[in-house]
């Protein structure tokens, strides 16, 4: 697969310790017919997930989102959304026009590690104290404006305005928040402060708004966040979900591919570096797909690769430093910029040199290549699952090609130099009879909920049976 063809950077390395690092390298490097029986085992698992009710010991969730449309031409109006998933919480002022939408204005604010630790009151009334600055220096107090909430965390929904929250992930740990409907906890900060109210709330996870911020003219059914999590979600038929009994139509599921591999399915292909990321980790057991592919945890793997070549001499004589061996200061955006094709030398060695390493250029060469090893890897089974959606997408429509588009977010997909490339080139080979496009969104999440509140409108005013 991609990233296992010899690059002439591999020259500098001596055959006999190139050798001995592919030993450690080998695991993480996963041919095609590994990666479609990854796929076809996603595809099992989506289809248990979609039978499961409730959905809690589900590997793979297969949550129903309630919406029910993407957007359409006549979708319009101003909205306001909340966005919360990672390190910032965002509140924006969108307009939809003709069923496109524009970010009017925005504001964003960290998510500090005492509020990600603390009680989920004092997460919440910094959401309400954010959306009520927010209401005041846009003048928009008194208006009333239906409220996307994006809130990128798996949740159970139970109509498009409620939402119970399965457990935490990425970090998070707010207590009081996991088994409650995140819903009520807004409106409930919101009336303790008792000096602004707000109207109708939908709710909807960062890949649905990353599907529908494609606006209507896009033929836009999945949506992919590649980040600091990954995720995926689709259109799926409503007869197919369990949870969503008797009617036609299609809905979007948020399919939390993330917890793929929690019921120990992904066993074969989990490095005992992965295991090792695993252990240490908040949320142990929990999201194992996740732990292999996304930002919060690929640059950890490529540290802990470091250090165990380094005990083994194969890097830096034989040394480490005190950062190397400190958990997660391998940040994953050192990653990119040391696979950067015409700056990766110089940040390497600024990277190396900052971690309090003493480098020859032949360690440069062993880390670009642990690096481009991890990240491709990251990629490749990306491009599984999604070779499986949109497998089953075709499948449902009893097409023999399907043509579609992939919103897709995220700082993994957007800023790595080459994981764009390496996905589409995978994704060709695992799903031939598909043709896939792929659409990235400025500020998508954003953008998304308020499309998600736009249609949501619109199909209430509809008539019953429409
Ligand atoms: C995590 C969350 C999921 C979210 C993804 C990307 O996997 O559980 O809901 O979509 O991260 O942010």
């Amino acid at each position: 697969m991609s990233g296992d063809n010899p690059a002439p950077y591999l020259d500098g390395i001596p055959p006999d310790t190139l050798r001995k690092v592919q030993q450690y390298l080998k695991p993480f490097q996963l041919s095609k017919e590994k990666l479609k029986e990854v796929s076809a085992r996603l595809y099992k698992d989506m289809l248990l997930g979609l039978e499961r009710d409730p959905p809690y010991d589900a590997a793979v969730k297969m949550l129903p989102t309630f919406v029910r449309a993407t957007p359409d031409r006549t979708d319009r109006g101003d909205f306001l959304a909340l966005d919360l998933g990672g390190t910032n919480l965002r509140v924006i002022h969108v307009r939809v026009v003709e069923g496109n939408p524009q970010v009017l204005y925005s504001e964003s604010t960290t998510i500090t590690t005492e509020i990600k630790e603390g009680t989920g009151e004092a997460l919440f009334d910094l959401i309400a104290a954010c959306l009520g600055d927010f209401l005041v220096s846009r003048d928009l107090n008194g208006q009333t404006l239906p409220l996307g909430f994006t809130f990128s965390f798996p949740c159970e929904q139970r109509e498009i305005d409620e939402s119970i929250l399965i457990r935490w992930t990425k970090g998070f740990k707010c207590s009081g928040v996991e088994g409650r409907d995140v819903v009520q906890l807004l409106k409930e900060a919101i009336r303790r402060r008792g000096d602004y109210d707000i109207h109708s709330v939908a709710m909807v996870n960062d890949t649905v708004g990353t599907m529908m911020s494609c606006g209507y003219d896009q033929r836009c059914e999945i949506g992919m966040i590649i980040g600091t999590g990954t995720n995926a979600c689709y259109m799926e038929e409503i007869k197919n979900m369990k949870r969503v009994a008797g009617e036609d139509g299609q809905m979007c599921i948020n399919t939390e591919w993330g917890g793929f591999g929690d019921d120990g399915s992904l066993k074969d292909i989990q490095t005992e570096f992965d295991v090792e990321v695993d252990k240490t980790s908040d949320n142990r057991g929990v999201h194992i797909f996740e732990k292999m592919i996304s930002g919060m945890y690929l640059g950890e793997i490529v540290r802990l690769l470091l250090v165990r070549l380094a005990e083994d001499k194969l890097l830096f004589k034989g040394r480490t430093s005190e950062a190397l061996r400190t958990p997660f200061t391998f940040e994953t955006k050192f990653i990119s910029e040391i696979e950067e094709q015409d700056s990766g030398l110089v940040n390497t060695l600024r990277i190396l040199t900052d971690l309090g390493l003493e480098w020859e250029s032949v360690d440069c060469a062993i880390v670009r290549l642990v690096c481009e090893t991890i990240s491709s890897r990251s990629a490749n089974l990306c491009a599984a699952a999604l070779a499986t959606i949109a497998n089953r997408i075709r499948t449902n429509r009893g097409l023999d090609h399907l043509e579609t588009t992939v919103g897709v977010d995220g700082t993994v997909y957007r800023e790595h130099p080459k994981f764009s490339m390496r996905l589409q080139e995978t994704v060709c080979l695992l799903a031939p009879l598909c043709d896939i496009t792929f659409h990235v969104t400025e500020e998508a999440s954003g953008k998304g909920a308020a499309m998600v509140a736009a249609v949501a409108q619109r199909l209430a005013a509809e008539p019953a049976g429409q």
